[in-house]
C-alpha cells in the first residue's frame, strides 16, 4: 500500500495520537462516532461502522463548464454509467484545488458586495466543486456502504466513480446514497465529486453555500436497519405507555434471510427495563418493517425542566449472529393542543414562549460546529424560551439531539410547499429522520404560501398532511399562514393546528369562527433593534433598543406578546427572531447586511429585548435588568428614558443612592422612568412581598483601558471539531464594559485556530474570517476550534491600540474524535476504462486505433478482473487513451499495475516502455515518459491456451 498518498483525514487526526488509535482507524475498528464532551452524537455499535468523511476534500470555487462533446465515441460514452466528463470525471486533474475540511460554507468567506443579493446578506454566491478520493479495503467487500451528506446548499449533483448518483434539490435535507454497487476495493481510488449550485436560492435569508453540514460513510451488513428506519416515539395508552416500535429492515444480501429483531428499552440509569422481539423474512433487495411494541408502566417523563431520555436499542440477528445495531434516544411525554386552553405537555398547560431561528451565526455562516450550536441553544434557555420554530427548514441533526437534552420544544418545518414527488420526498425525509425526538411537537408543512387561501392550497396541504400522519400519527400538522384564513376553502381547514404569522387583529375573529380549531402564533413581532443603541437613526441604519421599532406587519416585543399572553386559546408564539441572522437587513439595504430582528445579535449577545422576554417568560427566578447604559456625556440634567425589565412584584430605581420612585412591576409593558442624567450609578431593586430579592446596576464607565476575553467553556476536545465562542470585552479601568467602545482588535492564537469573528453590528462590512475585528458597542466575538489530535492549551491573545491586551487559555483535552473514512491525500490518476481487442494470431499494432464510431469491435474492459482463457495461443491488446494530470504530462510518472496476469509488453503512444515474460500474477511498475496531451497506453498480452490473463489489480500513475 502506498501510504504516503494516503489518509489525509486520518493522518491529520492522528498527528499526535497514540499509534493504537491510528491502527484502529486504519483497520476500521474504531467504529463508534465518538461523542464530543457536550454534544451527543448518533451512537452505533456492533458490526455497523460510522466514519466521518469531513476531511480530505479538495475545493474549487466557481463553476467548471463541461467540455463540449463533439465526436461519436465521447458522446456514446457520456451516456454510460461509470463515465463522466470534465470536473465530474474521476480522471480530472484537481491537483491545484484547495484542501478543505467540512463543514464548509464557502459563501461565508466572501467579501460583501453591493452587487450581490440583499436578502442573502450581500455575499456573492455562485457555484463550487468538491472532490475527494476514497479508499475501500478488500475487507469492505460485501458490506452495505452508504454515503450520508447532512446538507449541501443549494442544489447539488453528485458523482461517484463517474456515475451520477444523485441530484439534490434542497440544501436542508440529508442526501443518503447507497454506494455499494459502484465501489472499487483495494488501491484504486474511488472518486466522489459534488457540484454545488449555490447561485440558486431556496430562501430569502442567508443560506450559505457548499457542503456545510457533516458527511459520513456508514458501513453495515447487507441486511441492516434502514437509515431513519426506526420509529420509536412512545404513546400513552390508559395508565401505561407503549413504544410502538417499528424497524425497517433493508437487505441487499442476494438471498432470502430470516431475521430476528430484538429491542431493549434502557432507562436513564442504564438499566434494561423491557424487551421486544419480532421475526420475519426479507428477500434480496427488499425491505420489510418489523414491529416489536414494548410496554412500560411508569417511566420518568420528559419535560422542559427534566428532559429525561431513555434509549431504545434495536438489533438484527441472522442465525444467532448480530448483523446490525442502533441506539435511538426517546422521551416519554404526552402532548395536546386544546382549542380553548392552548398547549399541554404531560397534561400541564405550557404556553409556548418560542422563537423562530435561522441556522447561521457570526463568523461561520451556516457551517456551525456543534459546540457553537449548543451555545446558541443554551442562550435561548437562559432567555426563558421553551420552544423553537425551525424557520423555514430542517436544522442540523445535532440541533434536535440538543433540544431533546436541553428540554426545548420544536416546531419542525418543511422547506418547499409542493406535494409533487421530488419535494414530497423531502417532507417524508423530514418526518422519518426526526420523528423520535421528544422535543418535536409540530410538523409545519409551509410558511406564508400565497396559495394558502385557495382550493389548490387546501388540496396540496391535504396530501402533505396525509404523508406526515402516515409516518407520525402522534403530532399535529400545522402551517404558518399570513392570510387566507377566512376564504371559503383554505389551508386552515386541512391542518390540525392553525399557525398565524402576524395578524393578531384576527385572533379573536378566527377563534370565534372556528371554536374547535387549536391555534398559535407561528410568527410574530418582527421588531427592529441594534444592540447597545438607544437612539434610532435611520440615516445610519440604527434602530433603538427601547422596543419602539417594528415592521409595519409586526409589533414591538411587548405588544406582540401581550396579544398572545392575554388569550388562553392562542397556544403561544414564536418571536421573529431569537438571533439576528445574515441577510434580510429589513428595513435597510446596503451596507446593512444582517438582520435587525433578533432578541440577540448575530453573536448571541443580548439586546434589551432579551431582558424584556426574560421578564415576560421567566417564572422560576428573579429577573431584573436596566436599559440603557449610563454613559451619556453632554446630557447632564436632561431626562433619559429608563426601562426596567422585571418579573418581580415591585421595582425601585435609584440614581447615585437617591430613590427615583417605586413602581408595581409590569411584566407585559415593562417599567419606565424618566431620569435626569447625572453620571454615576443607576440601580434597580426588585421586591417580592415587600422584600428586596434582586438588584441590577448600570454605571457610567471611564474610558476604555483594557480588553478582556471570556471563554464560553474552560475546555475544548482536541478532536479538531470542538469549537466555542469567546466573548471579547472592552473595559474601563474598573473592568466595566464600555458601552460605546469600538476599537479594532487583533488576535493571535496558539494551539488552536480561529474559524470566525463577529461583533453583532448589522452594518459592518468587515470580513468575518481572519485575525482582526473591531468591537461593536464594547463587544466582539472570536470562534475558536481545536486542531485535530492535540492536547494541552489553546491560547488566544487580543490586543488593540492604547488598550491593555488580554489572554485567554482553554484546556485542550485529548480526544481522537470520530473514526474517519480513509481517503487518498490527493487524487490518484487511475486507468480504469480499457478496451480489449479480439484474439489475434499475430501481435497487434499498439498505435492502431478504432474508428470513432466503432463501439463494438473491441469490448469494454475494466481493470480489476481477469479475462477468459483462449483455446489456442493468441495475442490480445488492452488499450486506453488517457490525459494525465499536467504534472505527469510535464515530468512523467510511474505507471503502476497492482497485479498483471500474463506475459505483456506495454506501450505509451506506440513506444515500448516495458515488458514482462512470466505469466504468473505480479505487480509491474514502469516509467512513463513525459508527453503533452493525450496518450494511448496499450498492453499487449501473449496468452497460452487455457490461460486466464488480464489487469487484475488497479492501474495508476503515481
Ligand atoms: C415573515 C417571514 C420571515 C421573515 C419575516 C420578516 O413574513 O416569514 O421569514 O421574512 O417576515 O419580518
Amino acid at each position: 500500500m502506498h501510504r504516503r498518498h494516503f489518509l489525509m483525514g486520518t493522518g491529520a487526526a492522528v498527528a499526535a495520537a497514540p499509534l493504537s488509535g491510528l491502527l484502529g482507524q486504519l483497520a476500521g475498528t474504531g467504529s463508534a462516532l465518538a461523542s464530543s464532551p457536550k454534544v451527543p452524537m448518533a451512537v452505533a455499535r456492533g458490526p455497523r461502522q460510522i466514519l466521518s468523511l469531513n476531511r480530505g476534500w479538495r475545493f474549487h470555487e466557481g463553476d467548471i463548464p463541461f467540455p463540449e462533446l463533439l465526436n461519436h465515441e465521447e458522446t456514446y460514452e457520456n451516456a454510460k454509467a461509470g463515465i463522466s466528463f470534465g470536473a465530474a470525471s474521476p480522471a480530472y486533474d484537481d491537483t491545484g484545488w484547495a484542501p478543505v475540511e467540512l463543514p464548509h460554507d464557502f459563501v461565508s468567506f466572501q467579501r460583501h458586495s453591493e452587487k450581490a443579493n440583499v436578502s442573502q446578506g450581500y455575499r456573492p454566491r455562485g457555484y463550487a466543486w468538491y472532490r475527494t478520493t476514497l479508499r475501500f479495503d478488500e475487507s469492505d467487500r460485501g458490506r452495505h456502504i452508504e454515503l450520508q451528506l447532512d446538507g449541501i446548499s443549494t442544489y447539488a449533483t453528485i458523482w461517484f466513480n463517474g456515475t451520477l448518483v444523485r441530484r439534490s434539490w434542497s440544501g436542508y435535507s440529508a442526501v443518503n446514497i447507497d454506494l455499494t454497487p459502484f465501489i472499487t476495493y483495494g488501491n484504486a481510488g474511488n472518486s466522489l465529486v459534488v457540484r454545488v449550485d449555490a447561485q440558486s436560492m431556496e430562501g430569502w435569508w442567508y443560506e450559505g453555500g457548499g457542503i456545510y453540514r457533516n458527511v459520513r460513510i456508514v458501513k453495515r451488513a447487507p441486511m441492516h436497519i434502514a437509515t431513519d428506519g426506526v420509529s420509536a416515539h412512545p404513546v400513552k395508552r390508559g395508565d401505561g405507555w407503549t413504544i410502538p416500535l417499528t424497524v425497517q429492515v433493508n437487505s441487499s444480501a442476494k438471498r432470502t434471510m430470516l431475521v430476528r429483531l430484538t429491542a431493549e428499552l434502557t432507562g436513564p440509569d442504564g438499566k434494561i427495563l423491557t424487551r421486544g422481539e419480532a421475526t420475519g423474512s426479507v428477500s434480496d433487495f427488499d425491505s420489510i418493517t418489523l414491529s416489536a411494541p414494548m410496554q412500560i408502566a411508569n417511566p420518568q417523563l420528559w419535560s422542559l425542566e427534566t428532559p429525561t431520555l431513555y434509549k431504545v436499542t434495536t438489533r438484527l440477528w441472522e442465525n444467532g449472529a448480530l448483523t446490525d445495531e442502533l441506539e435511538t434516544e426517546i422521551g416519554f411525554r404526552t402532548q395536546r393542543f386544546d382549542a380553548e386552553k392552548g398547549f399541554f405537555l404531560n397534561d400541564r398547560p405550557v404556553k409556548l414562549k418560542g422563537v423562530c431561528i435561522h441556522q447561521d451565526h457570526a463568523g461561520v455562516g451556516t457551517a456551525i460546529p456543534d459546540g457553537l450550536l449548543e451555545f446558541r441553544l443554551r442562550r435561548l434557555k437562559e432567555l426563558g424560551c421553551n420552544a423553537i420554530r425551525c424557520s423555514h427548514n430542517a436544522q442540523d441533526p445535532a440541533f434536535y439531539r440538543l433540544c431533546d437534552r436541553l428540554g426545548l420544544l420544536v416546531m419542525d418545518e418543511n422547506r418547499c410547499f409542493n406535494p409533487s414527488p421530488d419535494q414530497m420526498a423531502q417532507l417524508e425525509w423530514l418526518v422519518r429522520a426526526h420523528r423520535n425526538h421528544p422535543s418535536i411537537i409540530l410538523w409545519s408543512v409551509f410558511n406564508e404560501e400565497p396559495m394558502q387561501g385557495t382550493e389548490a392550497g387546501y388540496e396540496m396541504v391535504l396530501r402533505m398532511a396525509d404523508v406526515v400522519r402516515e409516518l407520525d400519527p402522534t403530532r399535529p400538522v400545522t402551517a404558518a399562514m399570513n392570510g387566507g384564513l377566512f376564504t371559503q376553502t383554505n389551508v386552515s381547514q386541512a391542518v390540525d393546528v392553525v399557525g398565524f404569522n402576524y395578524q393578531p387583529k384576527d385572533y379573536d375573529a378566527f377563534h370565534k369562527a372556528n371554536p374547535a380549531k387549536p391555534m398559535l402564533s407561528s410568527e410574530d413581532t418582527s421588531a427592529f433593534s441594534t444592540r447597545g443603541e438607544f437612539v434610532t437613526d435611520k440615516e445610519r441604519h440604527i434602530a433603538s433598543s427601547y422596543d419602539d421599532e417594528a415592521a409595519p406587519w409586526g409589533a414591538t416585543h411587548r405588544k406582540a406578546w401581550k396579544e398572545i399572553a392575554t388569550r388562553d386559546f392562542v397556544a403561544g408564539g414564536f418571536v421573529w427572531t431569537g438571533f439576528d441572522y445574515h441577510g434580510e437587513p429589513t428595513p435597510h439595504t446596503w451596507p446593512s447586511n444582517s438582520s435587525f430582528f433578533g432578541i440577540m445579535d448575530l453573536c448571541g449577545f443580548e439586546k434589551t429585548a432579551f431582558h424584556i422576554h426574560q421578564a415576560q417568560w421567566v417564572d422560576d427566578r428573579p429577573v431584573l435588568a436596566i436599559a440603557p447604559h449610563w454613559n451619556w456625556p453632554g446630557k447632564e440634567g436632561q431626562p433619559i428614558r429608563v426601562m426596567v425589565m422585571t418579573n418581580l412584584e415591585e421595582v425601585e430605581l435609584r440614581l447615585n443612592g437617591k430613590s427615583l420612585g417605586r413602581q408595581k412591576g409590569d411584566r407585559l409593558e415593562m417599567n419606565g422612568f424618566l431620569v435626569p442624567y447625572q453620571p454615576g450609578r443607576l440601580e434597580a431593586l426588585g421586591f417580592t412581598a415587600g422584600m428586596p430579592v434582586a438588584r441590577a446596576i448600570v454605571e457610567t464607565t471611564g474610558p476604555a483601558k483594557a480588553l478582556r476575553l471570556v471563554a464560553d467553556r474552560p475546555q475544548l476536545a482536541g478532536d479538531g471539531i470542538d469549537a466555542q465562542p469567546i466573548r471579547v470585552e472592552v473595559v474601563d479601568g474598573q473592568g466595566r464594559v464600555v458601552p460605546d467602545a469600538k476599537p479594532m482588535i487583533r488576535f493571535t492564537i496558539e494551539g488552536g485556530r480561529i474559524i470566525g469573528l463577529g461583533n453583532g453590528d448589522p452594518n459592518s462590512l468587515e470580513p468575518e474570517k481572519g485575525d482582526r475585528r473591531s468591537a461593536f458597542n464594547g463587544l466582539a466575538q472570536v470562534i475558536v476550534q481545536s486542531h485535530p489530535g492535540t492536547s494541552g492549551t489553546l491560547r488566544l491573545s487580543a490586543e488593540a491600540d492604547g488598550l491593555k491586551p488580554a489572554k485567554s487559555t482553554i484546556a485542550i483535552k485529548p480526544d481522537l474524535g470520530p473514526a474517519y473514512q480513509p481517503v487518498f491525500e490527493r487524487n490518484i490518476f487511475t486507468l480504469g476504462r480499457w478496451r480489449v481487442s479480439p484474439w489475434s494470431a499475430t501481435p497487434l499494432d499498439p498505435t492502431a486505433g478504432l474508428a470513432d464510431n466503432d463501439m463494438n469491435s473491441w469490448s469494454p474492459y475494466r481493470s480489476g478482473s481477469l479475462l477468459p482463457a483462449p483455446d489456442r495461443a493468441v495475442y490480445v491488446m488492452c488499450a486506453i487513451t488517457i490525459e494525465p494530470y499536467a504534472g505527469i504530462q510535464r515530468a512523467g510518472g510511474t505507471l503502476v499495475f497492482d497485479k498483471v496476469t500474463g506475459a505483456v509488453e506495454v506501450f505509451a503512444n506506440g513506444r515500448r516502455i516495458g515488458a514482462r515474460t512470466e505469466a504468473a500474477a505480479a505487480p509491474l511498475s514502469l516509467d512513463l515518459p513525459p508527453a503533452t496531451g493525450k496518450q494511448k497506453i496499450a498492453v499487449l498480452f501473449r496468452v497460452q491456451p487455457g490461460q486466464q490473463y488480464g489487469l487484475e489489480g488497479a492501474v495508476r500513475i503515481l
